[in-house]
Formats: structure tokens, C-alpha cells, sequence
């Protein structure tokens, strides 16, 4: 998704906005650029490409000189990732500069709109058409006329916006896109997302949808739809900068899946304590988990699939009728919601638009909305009625691994806190899986020490394949889905998820001699029927690499690989099987020499629809 970084102040602008804008580069983009204000006039430097080509043509932010500007990192999405649709764009007469996060759905009818009145385009962009408005409702107050500009869009928009007409002010609006105001001392800045100005600065005001900023180097107004002043309490950030570093790593990636430990821990241990879970920012009574009749649970991506797991846990504890959607689907399919309905919404940035989307719906329909979310204050977490906060840290890696595992364990931890407030747990079961979540960090961190080199080797091997299937039964086959998401999202070998059982109505005509095959067979009570697939493609010439809690005799006797997971629990190992599914996924792509860290067309926020 595209970045935005705005600064005003007593520093030069751009070599502030060249490092918040590689703070940025996680969120995946094709081009960049900025625009500096001095001495009344503009000055714009931006091209296609890797932002290493902006800090070339900039000397390494040495030009331009000027101490207030904004810069960009562009996701395309209308028109191809080059130099002249790069952002920022800037009006007719070179007097505004507009850049631009989420999408301007009306786009073409202002296109018309304006070029009537006079104005010429030379990008294929939506975003250009904000330039223009904003000089051709100009009235020498500009949050009288950027409120007029924003009327006229329908979509989405962060906005970053200079004016030649106000020396040391620039200017920010937000709808559906994430945007922040980074307050410093005598110099205060905008962001799509906190680490991008968070060495400058820990203290920031979280816009809302319809607001307007004028962000001064020594004040910082925020305006509603009506103009109305508004008041904000500064949000704290509480991270730890160098945990938006590499630490040594190769990729984010990796250091994020060893990160998993950590993870689970922090968003585990004082939730589980001898008087039962404590699910902080949750006020959920025992009567109104009585009167849910049903739980929707609804996300994108590794989200999504987090939420399948969770509905089988969910739905076995607590015996609530547990459905699940992708959000682009629950949205348009009628879903039925009540006001017994309990929706579960579930996104590691919570900024993804159609999780969003899927929310406001939910909530429009009646449903309580539970949101479990990883970034602190996002606009997912900010619109819902509970919010369960995992407690990964950033996340920096397109492709998410502790976001997903704590995802997974903050689901387990509302199974269990929905089946003790209906009493659907006796205190035997109730123990054990909270002893198996405590003991989670220390299963993972068994497969971080005891299975990467046979996972490196498994790599070593297959990195060349060009299909690969996953195949499971039960939680294995959502842990399937998961792992072959992550192996094609960063290697690019296509991948698919099927559930074991239902390859022989169809898929089975795909496998043939050296298919591979990635079969999860760790739940024991599923093993038998499991075999019984693998046994279905070996035939075939398949070559099956096996994921087990228990190997057998049977099991590697059919198996090309074995991989041996340590014991967890019956409903906990998800978490720990995961793990091999990341590593796996991460050496071939490592083999394959991708871009791990920042797949090809992937952002790390999708907040576009
Ligand atoms: C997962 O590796 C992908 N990056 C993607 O599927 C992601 O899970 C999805 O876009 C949802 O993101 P969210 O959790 O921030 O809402």
C-alpha cells in the first residue's frame, strides 16, 4: 500500500522524508517520490522503481532545499508504476502539491469536470484530480477548500497537500486510509503509520474519517466535516524502535517467526490466570455471551485462516454456531447478523479496507463487534466494542508469521473465555489447554532449534518445484491453507490448499509423477483417514513431504520427508506446526533469491478495496 510522511519545521524536509518513507518500504510499493516548499515555489523529485532511485536523484536527500514537504511511496493502482504517475502530483499552475493514499473511485467524472474548466492532465492516476480541485476551489483558506475538495470524492484518501500559499503549513485529510500526526518539538509531521517518524517522535493524534489538518511547525488544528474544531488526547507509542529493525536477520521475516516465542508469550501469560481469562479492553458480560446465538468471524489473508482455526476451536468449546467469510465475501452475500450476533474481526494492521468494510456492515446489521488486532490504536481497534490487542510488536514482513500465530492464540484464549462464562468447559479441559497456550513459546521455540535443518534441507531439494499442494484434514487442513499462502505469496510457486478428503473429487487429476505434496497429519484423531490421502497420491507418483506429532512406522514408510513436530496439545499444535510451515516457506523462497521481505505486488496493509 502506498506510504505517505509529511514534516514541517526547522530541519531540512527531505532527508526527514527519505527516511520515513524507507520506514515505509514494508508496505510494499512501486515508485516514490516528494515535494519540497521554498521561497514560494515547489520543488518535486520522484521516479519509478525501488526508493534507492529517489535517494539518487536527491543526492541523498541533500535536495531539495526547504523545511516543510511530503513524500510518497506508490502502490500503483491506476496507471503503471513509472515517473510521471509517481506521487506527488502537482496542480495546473504548479501552486499545490497532493499526495495520495487509497483510491478515487469518482475519478473520471472530476477528470471531466475539471478539463471543462480548463485543466489538463498528465498522469493516468486518480490522484491527480485532487491537485487540480484543490487549485480550482482555492479561496485563500485552505481547510475551507480542501472540505470542498473531500465532498467531491467518493473513495478512499490519506492526503498529504502544500500550498505555495502557506509558507511553513501543509495540510492533511483522511477517509477509509490510515493517517497520523507526529507531534515534535517545533516541528510536527503526518504518516500512514508510526515508524516512520517514530526516531523524531512517540507522541501522535490518530485521525478519524472526515478530518482535516492544518500542521504547522508549532501547532497541529484538526477539524471535522463541520469545521469544528476537534480535541485530541496524544496516543503514545510504546514501541521499542529497534524492533522495527532487522537485528542482524536476513529478512524481517525470519526474525519475525523467531520473534513467535516472545510473542506468544506476551499475548498469552497474564491473560490466563488461576481466576480464570482475563480478556483486557473486552466488557463482554457472561449475559451477553448468554444471548449470542451466533459468531461470525470475518478477515483477509493469513487473518482469514487464523479465523478458520479459531472457528473449530471456538465452535468445540463453547458450542456457538461459528461461521467464517473472507471480508471482501461477507459483504456482499446478505449475511445473517443479529443483535445476538457476535462478530469477530480479526486483522493484524487493522487498516485492511474490506475487514473494515466488513465491520461497519457487521455493525450496521446489530452485531457486537470483537475485533482482535495487532497495531495499537488502528482504525479497526478504534471502531470496535472489544478489542483483544495481540501483542506481537511491529510487523514488518509483508508476509505475516507472529502476527498470524498470536492471531491464532488470542482466538483460543475467547473459545476458552466463552466456554467458561456458558460453563461448557469442565475444569479438567480447561486447565490442560491453558497449560498447552502457556506452553506455547516453549513449543515453538523447539522447532526453531530441532526442525530447521531438515526444513533447509526439504528446501534444498524442492525450491525449483513449480506446484506444490498442501493438504490436511480438520485444524490441519486450515493450518493447509496458511502454509500455502505463505510458500506462494513469497517464492511465486503456485500453491494450493485442499482439504484431504475432497482431493479425490477433482485435484486428484492434477497430481502426477513428482507432484508435491505438503500433508499435515498431526491431528491423531484424523491420522488414519490422512494416510489414507497420502497413500492416494503416492500412488500417483506424488513426491509427499509429511508434517506429524507422532511419526510412524506407516507414515514413513510412505513418506519422502518426515517432519516430527514436538508434542503439543490436541487443540494447541496449529501454532507450533505453523512454525515448519513458515520456515519451509522462507528457505525456498531464500533458494529461490526472492524478495522475501517485500513480495511482488503484495503490500503489507491492503487498504484499498
Ligand atoms: C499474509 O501473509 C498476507 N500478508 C495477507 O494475506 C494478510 O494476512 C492480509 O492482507 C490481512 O492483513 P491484516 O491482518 O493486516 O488485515
Amino acid at each position: 500500500m502506498c506510504g505517505i510522511v509529511g514534516y514541517t519545521g526547522r530541519r531540512q524536509a527531505a532527508p526527514i522524508l527519505l527516511e520515513g518513507l524507507s520506514k515505509l518500504e514494508y508496505r510494499g510499493y512501486d515508485s516514490s517520490g516528494m515535494a519540497v516548499l521554498s521561497g514560494g515555489n515547489i520543488t518535486m523529485y520522484k521516479s519509478g522503481g525501488r526508493l534507492s532511485e529517489l535517494k539518487r536523484i536527491t543526492d541523498n536527500g541533500s535536495r531539495p532545499a526547504g523545511t516543510i514537504g511530503i513524500g510518497h511511496t506508490r502502490w500503483a493502482t491506476h496507471g503503471a508504476p513509472n515517473d510521471v504517475n509517481s506521487h506527488p502530483h502537482i496542480s495546473k499552475s504548479g501552486k499545490f502539491a497532493v499526495v495520495h493514499n487509497g483510491i478515487i473511485e469518482n475519478y473520471l467524472d472530476l477528470k471531466l469536470f475539471l478539463t471543462e474548466k480548463g485543466f489538463s492532465f498528465v498522469s493516468e492516476t486518480d490522484t491527480e484530480v485532487i491537485a487540480h480541485l484543490t487549485e480550482y476551489y482555492y479561496n485563500g483558506d485552505m481547510v475551507e477548500t480542501l472540505r470542498k475538495v473531500v465532498n467531491k470524492l467518493n473513495g478512499s484518501y490519506a492526503l498529504g497537500v502544500l500550498s505555495c500559499y502557506s509558507p511553513e503549513t501543509f495540510y492533511a485529510a483522511r477517509k477509509d486510509s490510515p493517517l497520523v500526526v507526529g507531534l515534535g518539538e517545533r516541528e510536527n509531521f503526518i504518516a500512514s503509520d508510526m515508524p516512520a517518524v517514530l526516531s523524531s517522535t512517540r507522541r501522535f493524534l490518530l485521525m478519524d474519517d472526515g478530518e482535516i489538518a492544518a500542521v504547522s511547525p508549532d501547532s497541529v488544528l484538526i477539524y471535522n466535516a463541520n469545521r469544528e474544531p476537534v480535541e485530541k488526547t496524544p496516543f503514545i507509542a510504546e514501541w521499542d524502535i529497534s524492533a522495527a529493525e532487522k537485528n542482524g536477520f536476513p529478512h524481517f521475516m525470519l526474525k519475525e517467526i523467531f520473534e513467535q516465542p516472545h510473542a506468544l508469550d506476551a499475548t498469552v501469560r497474564t491473560r490466563i490466570t488461576d481466576g480464570g481469562i482475563i480478556l483486557d479492553n473486552i466488557a463482554l458480560t457472561d449475559e451477553q455471551i448468554a444471548r449470542i446465538d451466533r459468531i461470525c468471524i470475518v478477515a483477509c489473508g493469513s487473518a482469514y485462516h487464523a479465523g478458520v482455526l479459531g472457528k473449530y476451536f471456538i465452535e468445540k468449546l463453547s458450542r456457538i454456531p461459528v461461521e467464517t467469510d473472507v471480508a471482501s465475501e461477507f459483504r456482499y452475500r446478505s449475511p445473517i447478523v443479529t443483535d445476538r450476533t457476535l462478530a469477530v474481526i480479526i486483522s493484524q494492521s487493522g487498516e485492511t479496507a474490506d475487514t473494515l468494510a466488513a465491520l461497519r456492515q457487521a455493525r450496521k446489521l446489530g452485531a457486537r463487534i470483537l475485533s482482535v488486532v495487532n497495531v495499537v490504536g488502528s482504525s479497526v481497534a478504534r471502531e470496535s466494542d472489544d478489542v483483544l490487542y495481540t501483542r506481537a510488536g511491529p510487523e514488518i514482513a509483508v508476509a505475516t508469521t507472529k502476527g498470524y500465530t498470536t492471531q491464532v492464540a488470542a482466538l483460543m484464549l475467547i473459545g476458552l473465555k466463552l466456554a467458561q462464562a456458558l460453563d461448557r468447559i469442565d475444569e479438567k479441559d480447561y486447565k490442560r489447554i491453558c497449560n498447552d497456550l502457556i506452553g506455547l513459546p516453549e513449543a515453538v521455540n523447539k522447532v526453531l532449534e530441532n526442525n530447521i535443518q531438515q526444513l533447509q534441507f526439504i528446501a534444498s531439494k524442492y525450491y525449483s518445484a513449480d506446484d506444490a499442494y498442501f493438504i490436511g484434514r480438520g485444524a490441519d487442513y486450515a493450518l493447509a491453507l496458511e502454509g500455502a499462502l505463505k510458500l506462494k505469496e513469497i517464492s511465486y510457486i503456485h500453491a494450493e490448499s485442499y482439504a484431504a478428503g475432497e482431493l479425490k473429487h477433482g485435484t486428484i487429476s492434477l497430481i502426477e509423477k513428482g507432484s508435491l505434496v505438503v500433508a499435515i497429519a498431526c491431528d491423531d484423531r484424523l491420522f488414519g483417514k490422512t494416510l489414507s490421502n497420502i497413500k492416494e497420491v503416492k500412488s500417483r507418483g506424488a513426491t509427499v513431504i509429511a508434517l506429524c506429532s507422532d511419526s510412524s512406522d506407516a507414515l514413513r514408510a510412505e513418506c519422502d520427508h518426515v517432519i516430527e513436530l514436538p508434542q503439543c496439545g490436541a487443540e494447541t499444535y496449529p501454532v507450533a506446526a505453523v512454525t515448519a510451515l513458515q520456515l519451509f516457506a522462507y528457505y525456498i523462497a531464500s533458494a529461490r533469491g526472492c524478495d522475501i521481505d517485500k513480495p511482488r505486488n503484495l503490500a503489507k496493509s491492503v487498504t484499498v478495496e
